[in-house]
Formats: C-alpha cells, structure tokens, sequence
C-alpha cells in the first residue's frame, strides 16, 4: 500500500468507527504510563485506521521539551520498549506529527490559557474540538487540575455538539472517606458521564469475554447459582515484586492495589445478576448492586491472611526482601500478598464461598477465575467422594481462553475414572496478540461509553468492602505479619484458609 492509499484508507475506517477526530491532552505525559501504555496504544490504534490522522495529542508536562525533542524522547522509548517491528515502524513519523508538546506545571493558570488558546484555534480551523483529558498523574494532582480546567473554561464543550471527558487513573482515594472527597472534587467541575475512571483490567479481552459467557450461552446461566456451585476462586498472580514502585506500593499494599479494583471488577462481573441492557449504566447498576451484597468482611484468619515476600533465589536470581526495596520502609509491615474468603448475602449465592488470592513474586503471573460446581450424589461413582469437582476456569492471562474440567472414562477395562480438559485458547481461535486493554479504552472513552469504566458508586461500594479490611491488618507489625520466600506460592496460613473448609486452592 503507498502511503497516499493508506492515508485514504485511515480517513475512510476512522470515520466509519464514528469517532470523529478529537484532543487527547494527556497531563503527566513524561511519566511511565505515557511512554509504556498510552502513546503505544495510540500508535496501534493509528496504525489500525482506529485513530484519525486529524487528531491531536498534547503533552501537558513540567520538564523543558520541544515537539520535536519530545517526539524523539518517545521514540527512543518506545525502541526501548520493543513497540516497533517491521510492519508498523514506517507508520511513526507521521503519527509523531500529531503529537505535541505543551511546557507548564499542573498548577500555573497561564499554562491552561495557553491550552485554551490552542484548542479554541483548532476549532476555528474545525479541525477537530472535542477533548479528551487524561489524568496521568499523581492523584495528588487531580484537584489542582481540574479546578485549572474550570478556570481556564475548559470543562465543558468548546461548541455545543461537542464533548469534553476527563478520564482518571486509579487510585480513587485510599479510603472510603478520601475517594468520597475525590469524587467531590471532580464533579464541582465535570458531571459524572464526563469521569472515566479507568481500570485497565477491564480492557483485557477475557474479562470482558465474562458477559458474553455468561449471558451470550444457554448452558452455564442456569448452573451459576448455589445450587450447583460449590465456591468460586479468583486469583491474581505476578511474578515480579514491586520494582521501582516501592515507595508508592508501600502505602498501599495488595488489599488496596489490587483487590479494591481489579479483583472487585471481575467479582461483580462474574457473580452479578443479569442487567436489563448491555447499556453502560445497566451493566453498571448490575455491579454495584451486586458489591453492595458483600457481607461486611472478617477479619479473623480463616477469613483474612496478610503476608509479605521475603528474601529467596529465583532461577539463580538474588530476590531482596519487600523490605529491602527502594523506597520500602525497613519496619514496612505493608502486605504483599493477601488471601481472603468472602461470602455474597443474596438469593442466587447464599452460602458460595469465593476465595480470592493476590500476591507478588509468585512464581508465576496468572490471573483466572474459577468456578468450582458441586460433587455428583455419591451413587454411581464418587462412591468414596474421591472425585474432581467440574470447574469451570475462565484464564484472564497471562493465555486468555476458557478450560472447562469434566470426569471420562479411560479405555479398556476395569474402567478407571479421570479428569479430562476441554480448552478453548484465544490466541489459536483467533491468532494474534489481543489488543492491549489500554487501546480498547481510549477508543470507548473517545466514542463515550462508558460500560468498561468504574462509575463513583461503584467505587465507594468497593471501598466500603475493603476498609475494615484495611483496619483489621493495621494489627500487622513487621515481625508478625507472614512471611513468605519470593517465588513461592504465599504463607502457609493462606493454604489453611481454604482447606480447613474441605477444599484446596487451584
Ligand atoms: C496495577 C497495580 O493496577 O496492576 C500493579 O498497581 C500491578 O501493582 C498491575 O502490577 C498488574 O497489571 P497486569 O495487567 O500486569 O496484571
């Protein structure tokens, strides 16, 4: 394809998509996220014809930069990254074009008027003038920004047909009470169907393949209830420990980090009641009603265990201990891992345990949900109730794709009874990589929907679980709270969580 046919081509798909060409100014854009995540995405999009030529994307930053010398920054990065390959490097030099860069510290009014200025002449020129602000930064920074926005007159459309959005980085508050005031703080200045408060594991395609399991097939739905299901696991893995992120992650920990968010997200999704639509708000209600059934957590150890990687050796690699990492106070009793059994108050779940487990430096990265159904009656078979329970696990990463565990008979005889899979992989169903989860959300928030974005109540529905969690580990110290060597599978008294109710984790 010559790059005029391509250009036409790019016009032509963009504007099917119905989205038409917009601003994405994105503040904190000399930050990890920007470089790692956000212009990748918009580089796949672009190279997708998702993302039209006429759009413009605006570096709102502190650090003295040019357009051109950013442009260079960012493609020495993303060489960095791996991000180009033989197909898509040609596409850079014109995609750079669209991206510039806009010197100003979050909280001089100046650097906003001159913001004003460059959109308000891009609309005169109509080349495009809906916006879309990305927050990237510190959550610090969020009330600063947006009261700048205000001021500036940048919080509502530049013309009437147009919009403005403002999407936000988690995390949305500590607490309760903080993401109370957070949410305050934006919606003095933007309503709340312009917030888009991104989790990007609601981009990862399997979790939204979640609905379309459950409600785009006859034969599970009418199984997922407690009749037939024993419990529920959902486990979030990751090998790697907290890197250069220490200091932030050490006021948080993997209740905070993980389990308010990501974790609550594929709870609601997978054990929510159908929504009357696949509009965002239905979906949405569907959610929250479903978090707000929670019963109010324990946190008595056959409820909750906290535990925190120690020093060890991987694959001949010296591991330090959490605590011996930059930025991590040496008497941090932060938890790095943590293991919990919930149980949903309402008719379809009464009595289902779900176990929920998340810890860094495991030795492994998987991510999955599973979904344990009840033993057959003791008559037939499973006499000795020896038998593997059906389960149903649905792999989120790091191979996306869907294992269904069911009992066959092996050849001959005297027959013998074992478990056999049947698989489904995305990757061999479909080829290819799944698109980033980060591309996916750009694109929704840019077409506004809304559906794969945390609504506020969802958010505080979350945080009402997970404060009095918070609370029972403020009892942790740095001598008590469980240990366990990096690359391993977590505490001991994680295992004795599950198996003191007659199951094993996955
Ligand atoms: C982030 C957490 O939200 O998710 C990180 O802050 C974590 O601590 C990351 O590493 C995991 O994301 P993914 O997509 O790699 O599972």
């Amino acid at each position: 394809m010559t790059k005029d046919n391509f250009k036409d081509a790019h016009y032509a798909v963009a504007n099917q998509c119905n989205i038409k060409p917009f601003f994405i100014v994105i503040f904190g854009a000399t930050g990890d996220l920007t470089s790692r995540k956000l212009i990748p995405a918009l580089f796949s999009l672009y190279q997708q014809k998702l993302l039209s030529p006429q759009c413009r994307i605006i570096a709102f930053a502190r650090r003295p930069y040019g357009d051109e010398s950013f442009r260079d920054y960012l493609f020495e990065l993303m060489r960095e990254y791996g991000i180009f390959n033989d197909e898509n490097a040609q596409y850079w030099p014109d995609f750079a074009k669209i991206i510039s860069y806009h010197q100003s510290s979050f909280d001089d009014p100046e650097g906003y008027k001159s913001l004003a200025s460059k959109l308000h002449l891009s609309q005169q020129n109509q080349v495009c003038a809906d916006v879309l602000y990305y927050l990237s930064t510190q959550p610090s920074q969020f009330g600063t920004i947006v009261e700048n926005i205000k001021a500036a007159k940048l919080n509502h459309p530049i013309c009437s047909a147009g919009w403005n959005r403002v999407i936000i980085e988690k995390p949305f508050g500590h607490d309760l009470e903080t993401a109370k005031s957070l949410n305050a703080e934006l919606t003095s200045v933007f309503d709340e169907n312009q917030i888009y408060r991104i989790d990007h594991y609601l981009g990862k395609e399997t979790v939204q393949n979640l609905l379309v399991l459950r409600f785009a097939n006859a034969i599970f739905e009418p199984l997922w209830n407690n009749k037939y299901v024993d419990h529920i696991q959902i486990k979030v893995h990751e090998s790697l420990g907290v890197g250069t992120r220490g200091a932030l992650y050490d006021q948080q920990g993997a209740l905070k980090d993980i389990v308010q968010n990501h974790i609550m997200h594929l709870l609601s999704l997978i054990a929510m009641e159908p929504p009357n639509s696949l509009e965002a708000d239905a979906v949405r209600d569907a959610k929250v009603n479903l978090l707000k059934c929670i019963r109010k957590g324990d946190v008595g150890p056959d409820h909750l265990i906290a535990g925190q990687y120690s020093e060890s050796e991987v694959n001949g690699q010296k591991i330090p201990a959490y605590r011996d990492e930059n930025g991590v106070k040496a008497d941090s009793a932060t938890e790095t891992y943590v293991a919990l059994k919930l149980l949903i108050d309402n008719w379809r779940w009464e009595g289902v345990p779900f176990y929920i487990r998340t810890g860094k430096c495991m030795p492994a990265r998987l991510t999955e949900v599973s979904v344990y159904f009840k033993s057959i009656p003791r008559v037939l078979y499973n006499k000795a109730d020896q038998m593997a329970n059906n389960c149903l696990t649905i792999q989120v990463q790091p191979d996306e794709g869907i294992n269904l565990r069911f009992q066959v008979k092996t050849p001959g005889s005297p027959a013998k009874i074992v478990p056999a899979d049947l698989n489904f992989n995305y990757s061999e169903s479909f080829g290819g990589k799944s698109p980033d989860a980060y591309e996916r959300l750009l694109l929704d928030a840019a077409a506004g929907d809304a559906t794969l974005f945390t609504r506020s109540d969802e958010v505080l529905a979350a945080w009402r679980f997970i404060d009095p969690l918070v609370q029972g580990l403020k009892l942790l110290t740095a001598e008590n709270i469980a240990k366990y060597p990096a690359g391993s599978w977590g505490p001991e008294p994680a295992r004795d969580l599950i198996e003191n109710d007659g199951r094993k984790w996955r």
